[in-house]
């Protein structure tokens, strides 16, 4: 397990710190705090190039070698960021044309982070240079373990750029993908308004214009711009690759809150790093949530440092950040909560962001492990100490266990892009709140849960659900009903298969190509707005703990072979299935024509659970997290407790907690912001403690 933190050695010599004799002194001390806190890996220079390269050509990477040293001598490993997220003034003084332009055509200047166009051939050349001067000067260390590759891809939104060369690559892009003209117009439909092009380079980029691009169009820009990043992460990793065989690479992805496929860069990385944000204000289901998309990026071929599997928190908000309108600190316990929360669903490595916070610059006042008197007697700078020490006892038992689920929630960025742009049938909905309702209900329940694609091979999961696939690409459709053929149990719901993959509406009903796999039609639906509201009346064994709203949007749906769950209750449309199940196969295909509210989605899990035999982790008050890491026949769970007050639980069997040693029975308070890691097997080899 590697425990560790963000250093910036480049914050911490004289005058900022250390001596005018002796300037980087500090880094000793900071190494020690880090020893008693227990970290054993940290990740620098992310932002350094403006250090490495002061002047074209004129590299120093001496200071960043004593860093490491000065690591080495603690034991302390390192993972080194490429700094092509922050190029140095100069260099967009001398090639402006580096510089992003916006959708106005303005450029977004240099002077912070982040100004650079991925497209830019020029660009490319100067990170090819100093990746080659970094790995060659750098890349034997025996400190390193790893490679961060640029920093926080897309963050302020910097997905797409309008540059010249973003035009030339965007014309090639189509080009490869459409082969020919006649074809391009004939999928982006571009005889409406007229918009018809005689050549590729015709072809506009979505720039500032009086109202709404073709949503083919757009689609394609966000393919296309997702795809720019995605080769700006290629060139680097194979160049990597390279130069450093053997050293993996990894970026800190946000969860899947920025425009391009995350899936496709994780692809390219050979194990995936996050940023987690969790705050004082996070919920913790939401945070579990982005932890599970982001763990279920990358599925086969993992290959992190010391070959754990998993993935890596390589942010992990140490306390407060600087970015809300107010900036609480976090609470105590709190920190600790959140990190039990990534290891428990699946992180092998957890880094905090950041190590002391600096004197310098625009993030000063973002909480740290240290604060700015860098003493080490502040009250986070214990509180970690406390985890590292826990981390120590936990590291060898969770070797080689990793997050196993049953059920999965399908997700693709396409069909969010599909959803984001161009004029909606209700603006109101949200996809991510639609996916929330389905995860809360299978999370509270204690249910794991996975994330993936639709192309991805479903047949590993007893359920899989598909909350709104507006797009559905042709192969996807095949997809899911292979899976409910052989056996599988797919929800799906409004809002699906209105638009193919190239943004056609189909002309045989919808939900495109599945109309046989739900054994009926969707003739027709009717969005609310907020605050209006149908009822569903159920038939037969659903179970309904309360009285369930139908909102937002409702299917006018036609049965044919399919079975009737429930139905709306007013409207032209009452006494129509709103609910409905149809056998296929070997499996079933359940279809929810409208959006509830959250306690309808826990009454669905519970007659999902009897219908595809899972089985919730443990069975605990709802409100504590359980989650489950495995091999073999060792089983960890982890139970969290994410409220103010203590929760009372009733261990039925004896649980062995791996944190204090003892054997738990019976009534046990688990604190307010409590942590339990336990293991059954290992309790009935001790029996209770006396
Ligand atoms: C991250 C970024 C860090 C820091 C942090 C602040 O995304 O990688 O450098 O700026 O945000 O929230």
């Amino acid at each position: 397990m590697y425990f560790g933190t963000d250093y910036y050695p480049e914050h911490w010599v004289y005058p900022y710190a250390g001596t005018p004799e002796e300037p980087e002194s500090r880094w000793q001390r900071d190494a020690e705090l880090m020893v008693a806190a227990g970290i054993n890996v940290v990740r620098m220079g992310e932002f350094a190039w403006g250090l490495y390269e002061p002047e074209e050509g004129k590299y120093d990477f001496d200071w960043m070698k004593r860093a490491m040293d000065v690591m080495a001598n603690a034991g302390i490993q390192v993972m080194l960021g490429t700094p092509t997220a922050a190029p140095p003034i100069w260099l967009a003084r001398k090639h402006p044309e580096i510089l992003p332009l916006d959708q106005n055509g303005l450029a977004r200047h240099e002077g912070t982070r982040k100004a650079y166009c991925m497209n830019s051939s020029v660009y490319w050349d100067y990170c090819k240079k100093i990746i080659t001067e970094l790995a060659t000067a750098l890349g034997k260390h025996p400190q390193l373990i790893a490679w961060q590759i640029d920093n926080g891809l897309g963050g302020h939104e910097t997905e797409s750029s309008f540059n010249e060369e973003t035009r030339r690559d965007w014309h090639a892009w189509l080009q490869a993908k459409y082969e020919t003209v006649e074809r391009l117009n004939e999928f982006m439909g571009t005889r409406f308004w007229t918009q018809i092009v005689t050549r590729f380079e015709d072809v506009p980029m979505p720039m500032k214009s009086p109202t709404v691009y073709n949503p083919s169009l757009l689609l394609d820009w966000m393919r296309f711009s997702s795809d720019t990043i995605v080769a700006f992460v290629r060139m680097q990793a194979d160049l990597l690759h390279e130069l450093t065989p053997g050293i993996p690479v990894t970026n800190n992805l946000r969860a899947l809150t920025r425009c391009f496929d995350h899936f496709d860069v994780a692809d390219v990385l050979d194990f995936v790093g996050i940023d987690s944000n969790a705050t004082i204000k996070t919920k913790s289901a939401e945070n579990a949530c982005g932890m599970d998309m982001l763990r279920s990026l990358k599925k086969a071929n993992i290959k992190t440092p010391g070959d754990d599997g998993g993935f890596w928190v390589v942010e992990q908000k140490a306390n407060n950040v600087n970015w809300q309108e107010v900036n609480s600190l976090v609470r105590p316990g709190v920190v600790r909560l959140f990190t039990y929360q990534a290891i428990s669903r699946g992180a092998t490595g957890v880094l905090y962001f950041l190590w002391r916070q600096a004197r310098i610059g625009s993030e000063k006042f973002y909480g740290g492990v240290l604060t700015h008197d860098g003493r080490g007697e502040n009250r986070v700078y214990k509180e970690i100490s406390h985890i590292g020490d826990e981390i120590k006892l936990l590291g060898p038992i969770l070797q080689g266990t990793s997050v196993a689920a049953e059920a999965c929630i399908l997700f693709s960025h396409e069909n969010e892009w599909a959803m984001e742009h161009g004029p909606q049938p209700n603006r109101y909905f949200n996809q991510r709140e639609h996916n929330q309702l389905f995860y809360n209900a299978l999370h509270d329940r204690n249910i794991p849960v996975d994330f993936a694609r639709p192309t991805e091979d479903l047949s590993r999961y007893k359920l899989v659900i598909a909350p709104s696939l507006k797009l559905l690409a042709g192969g996807e459709a095949d997809l899911l009903k292979l899976y409910v053929q052989n056996g599988g149990t797919l929800v799906s719901t409004f809002h699906t298969g209105l638009v193919d993959e190239h943004h056609i509406a189909p002309d045989n009903g919808y939900p495109h190509d599945l109309t046989d796999l739900f054994g009926m039609e969707v003739l027709e639906f009717d969005p609310l707005p907020p605050g209006e509201e149908n009822h569903l009346t159920f038939k037969g064994a659903f179970p309904t703990s309360h009285l369930h709203p139908a909102k937002l949007w409702c299917d006018l749906i036609e049965p044919k072979e399919c079975q009737i769950l429930a139905t709306y209750a007013k409207d032209f449309y009452a006494g129509r299935p709103a609910l409905t199940m149809n056998t296929f196969g070997l499996g079933k295909a359940i279809y929810i024509g409208t959006m509830s509210h959250q306690h309808f989605y826990y009454d669905l899990i519970v007659w999902l659970r009897q219908l595809c035999n899972l089985f919730p982790l443990l069975k605990v008050p709802d409100t504590v997290e359980v989650s489950l890491r495995q091999k073999d026949d060792t089983r960890i769970y982890f139970l969290l407790n994410h409220q103010n007050s203590p929760v009372r639980i009733q261990f039925y069997k004896p649980m062995h907690d791996f944190l204090t040693g003892t054997v738990l029975q019976g009534n046990y308070d688990l604190p307010p912001h409590g942590v339990l890691v336990l293991d059954e097997r290992m309790a009935q080899k001790q029996g209770p403690a006396a």
